[in-house]
């Protein structure tokens, strides 16, 4: 089997697109290949100007492009409201923007910054922007997790990591939220009778700035594979007809299996009701999706 690459990605000109963290590592080529390819693209950075520069980049190699600038602070409940309420058309959502290996920090609203950022701020802005995907039939939503969320582990009883804080464990655990909130927005899509299509994906070790190794830093980047390779399990995930909602995809498109935690319905739903609890965004479009479906012969 020959191996998957952008060149693949079909026509995109009627594609609006949102992918958050594209101002740098594997954000920033997802959104250069869907602009390539004809897609809108709002290039969502929490800087301004890592921001402008990064959709500068976009346009040098896609010049006459579709790509704006959108700001966008995960780690800030406000923000991610303003931000929403400024998209107007919505084909595919790539939830990419991470942190990771951090010391102990708290987001605007006082949740433990990985959790917070990686999972929180992604799962309100998908509910946000929920009724924008469900105006377009086949819409998709692409959320990046790492297969270090195999060793996650999630205790209700201590989101904010306060009885202890390691940064690999902190990091595992956002991005088993990560997943498990990629396939249980599937169950809900389905249960719903909606026509959206949530995947996810691992792009692999890849020399980015959240890849933190001290001194070495310089050269182990050498050694990793570039931005470029990391971003082809969301852009296969963003745009083949082959895939089907709830999979799972990594390094050069290939499927893989979400651990058992994270195949956890009982884990997704309670992790899905924690979340609506607290950031206040509760999918209300999928129930009115359930009633109509429900009014239908
Ligand atoms: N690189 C890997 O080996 C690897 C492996 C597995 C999974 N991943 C996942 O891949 C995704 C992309 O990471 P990356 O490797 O490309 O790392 P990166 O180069 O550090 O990029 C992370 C992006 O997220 C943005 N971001 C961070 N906090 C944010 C916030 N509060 N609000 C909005 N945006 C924020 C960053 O913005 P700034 O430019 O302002 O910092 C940056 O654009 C992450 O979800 C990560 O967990 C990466």
């Amino acid at each position: 089997m020959t191996t998957w690459t952008p060149a693949s990605m079909p026509d995109l000109t009627s594609t609006s697109a949102v992918v958050t963290g594209a101002s740098s590592g594997i954000g920033l080529p997802t959104a250069l290949e869907l602009a390539r390819h004809g897609a809108h693209v709002v290039v969502a950075a929490r800087d301004p100007g890592r921001g402008a520069e990064a959709v500068r980049r976009i346009l040098s190699e896609v010049p006459g492009g579709q790509v704006e600038l959108g700001l966008l602070d995960l780690a800030d409940l406000a923000s991610v409201r303003r931000f929403a309420a400024g998209v107007t058309r919505l084909d595919l959502l790539v939830n990419n923007a991470g942190v990771g290996l951090i010391p102990r920090r708290e987001t605007k609203d006082g949740f433990e910054m990985q959790f917070g950022t990686n999972h929180l701020g992604h799962f309100a802005l998908t509910g946000l922007l929920l009724p924008l995907l469900l105006a377009r039939p086949g819409a998709r939503v692409v959320t990046v997790t790492s297969d270090a969320h195999a060793a996650g582990r999630l205790d209700f009883d201590d989101l904010g990591l306060e009885r202890g804080y390691g940064r690999m464990s902190a990091y595992a655990r956002s991005k088993l939220a990560n997943l498990l909130f990629a396939l249980e927005l599937q169950r809900r899509a389905d249960r719903a009778g909606v026509d959206v299509k949530s995947v996810a994906t691992h792009p692999g070790t890849t020399a980015t700035n959240i890849v933190k190794v001290g001194p070495l830093q310089p050269l182990v980047r050498l050694l990793l594979k570039p931005a470029a390779a990391g971003a082809v399990p969301s852009l296969y995930a963003a745009t083949s007809p082959d895939v089907r909602g709830g999979e799972y995809f990594g390094p050069r498109a290939k499927r893989l299996s979400p651990s058992q935690a994270a195949r956890s319905e009982e884990l997704a739903a309670r992790l899905w009701e924690v979340s609506a609890e607290l950031t206040g965004v509760r999918f209300e479009e999928f129930a009115e999706g359930r009633a109509r479906g429900s009014t239908q012969p």
